[in-house]
């Protein structure tokens, strides 16, 4: 070989030598050293916990909302912010003292749809785009989003319906929409609306409710369930539970179904579906007591056109099977469910 190929050869060889250390450099260094800063990023080997106190039940993947940054980027970004302030501050704005008009009672929208309707098992709205609109059972009629706010307006908010052509209504509509962008099509949502808690074998007992109401509800929603008005008179600080500013009787949580389920899962203030602190049964007898406590009281005579579509907590007959109000109030509810499973 002669001199000037050897160092060629010599040359190139080298070259493939920092080539990979080049390489080396640019990919390996950076992996290892995020795999000490961002460790959590890769799946680890779990280390053998102790045996634990109570059975662990893994949390199934629970749906989120979109994040926050994606509003501000969004073209319709005031319209939504608008809208997730009017779910946060209903009363302030249209409540019974509101500023804009005077049209509904003391709760806010946020009061049952927590974190603005985004909360894991907090009645959240994230499967209102991907089901509506759609016919409901309790109209008999097809219902789209609008119609759908006009209901817990009439009922949860004791209020009158608002227009779809009205900004405010426009407002909740897109907001409440934006939250279930990512739901494909007549799909629901893991972990939205109210957690559909299992019926007990007894019926509800409201004595018992009352008795927990004051051992862990009256700090905030006191004694007369009147709850605490907030210094501008207009809205809230703690909701209340019954009386001329709550829910009327035809609203969803006067069925002690639903109210249990949102109370288990958001009662005390501060729990969630992750640590819930009230048992089955306190959740129950709650529902039981809080729903028999004096309300507004609404026209249901339009309600459920097909009276076997009544969900069987709904405690106002008549009824296609022959069980009474006062049970399809409380409970029992197996046996009215083992009858219907018996006459379909
Ligand atoms: C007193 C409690 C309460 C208040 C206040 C309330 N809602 Fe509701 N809302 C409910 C209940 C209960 C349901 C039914 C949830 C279920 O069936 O699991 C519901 C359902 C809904 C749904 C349908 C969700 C779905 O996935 O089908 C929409 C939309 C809605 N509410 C909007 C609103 C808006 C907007 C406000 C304020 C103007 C409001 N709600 C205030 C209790 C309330
Ligand atoms: C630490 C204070 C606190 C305690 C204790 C508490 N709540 Fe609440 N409750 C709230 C707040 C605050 C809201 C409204 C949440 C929001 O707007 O984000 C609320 C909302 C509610 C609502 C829906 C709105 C309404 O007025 O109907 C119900 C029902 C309810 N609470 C029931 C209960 C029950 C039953 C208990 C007892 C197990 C209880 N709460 C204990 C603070 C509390």
């Amino acid at each position: 070989m002669k001199q000037e190929e050897i160092l060629a050869q010599k040359v190139s060889s080298g070259l493939s030598i920092l080539k990979l250390l080049i390489v080396f450099t640019l990919v390996l260094v950076p992996v290892i050293f995020m795999y000490f800063t961002v460790g959590n990023a890769w799946p680890k080997v779990e280390e053998k916990a102790e045996a634990p106190s109570e059975i662990y039940v893994p949390e199934p993947k629970l749906a989120k909302a979109p994040s926050a940054w994606r509003m501000e980027k969004d073209e319709n970004a005031e319209l939504l912010e608008y809208g997730k302030e009017l779910i946060a501050n209903t009363a302030y704005y249209i409540g019974f003292n509101g500023i804009k008009k005077h049209s509904t009672n003391g709760l806010n929208c946020q009061n049952c749809h927590l974190e603005a309707g985004a909360k894991a098992w907090g009645n959240n709205y994230l499967s209102v785009a991907s089901t509506y609109p759609k016919i409901r059972k309790r109209s008999g009629k097809m219902t789209d989003v609008y119609d759908r706010i006009n209901g817990c307006l009439q009922r949860s908010l004791n209020g009158t319906p608002m227009d779809s052509t009205e900004y405010e209504m426009k407002a909740m509509a897109a907001y409440i929409q934006w939250l279930g962008q990512d739901v494909p099509r007549g799909k629901t949502a893991e972990g939205s609306k109210i957690y559909p808690l299992e019926f007990m074998d007894r019926a509800a007992d409201p004595v018992k409710g009352k008795a927990i109401y004051e051992a862990k509800c009256v700090s905030c929603h006191m004694a007369d369930g009147q709850g605490i008005l907030a210094e501008n008179s207009r809205s809230y600080t703690y909701p209340p539970l019954w009386g001329k500013h709550s829910y009327n009787d035809g609203a969803g949580l006067y069925r002690i179904s639903k109210f249990a389920g949102y109370v288990k899962m958001n009662m005390p203030f501060g729990v969630s579906h992750q640590n819930p602190q009230l048992s089955d049964e306190e959740a129950w007898d709650l529902a039981a007591f809080v729903d028999s406590m004096p309300r507004p009281e609404k026209d249901k005579s339009k309600d459920w056109p097909k009276i076997a579509d009544k969900p069987i907590d709904h405690p106002f007959g008549p009824y296609a099977d022959p069980f009474s109000e006062e049970q399809h109030k409380y409970g029992p509810f197996k046996p009215i469910q083992e009858w219907y499973a018996g006459n379909p």
